[in-house]
């Protein structure tokens, strides 16, 4: 009777290390797929997003037309993409438009309008931008916001680098 358990316990363990040895080469097996597909993918990665690239392809837009944004009510702002690069429309409560990049200029963060304020925050480091002409006005960026040119027309808006 106790040789009996004592094989039956030892085929239990038997199969424990054997569903054991078979998830760790899964394991093993998923790590290095993992590994190959970083070694690939990063590369690629980092030549699409290279900041000389970035350059390149912002080089060559000129403007950018956002359908419908002239609908965009007073007080309130929209993202959108300048070429690579996240932008902001304004639409000022003063009806005045205003577009700017943007990407903090202290250390590269995706900036925010703040309705609440009425200024362009950056939530990394506090960075504060008056929201009219996109000056550095608090924390740590060095530098204004690049602004662009904005036309309101029917239908759209027209924003485009100023020359
Ligand atoms: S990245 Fe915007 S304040 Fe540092």
């Amino acid at each position: 009777m106790s040789e009996e358990l004592t094989n039956q316990k030892a085929d239990e363990v038997e199969q424990e290390e054997g569903v054991s040895r078979r998830a760790f080469v899964k394991v093993a097996v998923g790590g290095v797929c993992l590994a190959y597909a970083g070694a690939i993918g990063y590369p690629v990665y980092r030549y699409l997003n290279s900041p000389v690239e970035k350059a390149q392809i912002l080089a060559a837009v000129k403007d950018v037309t956002l359908d419908k944004a002239n609908e965009l009510p007073k007080g309130s702002a929209m993202m959108f993409k300048f070429g690579p690069y996240p932008a902001l429309l304004i639409h000022h409560d003063d009806d005045q438009w205003v577009a700017l990049n943007a990407v903090c200029t202290h250390l590269g963060c995706t900036v925010q309008y703040k309705k609440e304020t009425g200024k362009i925050q950056c939530a990394c480091h506090g960075g504060v931008y008056d929201a009219h002409t996109g000056e550095n006005i608090g924390g740590p960026p060095p530098k204004p916001l690049t602004k662009y040119v904005v036309k309101v027309q029917k239908g759209s808006v027209l924003v485009s680098r100023a020359s």
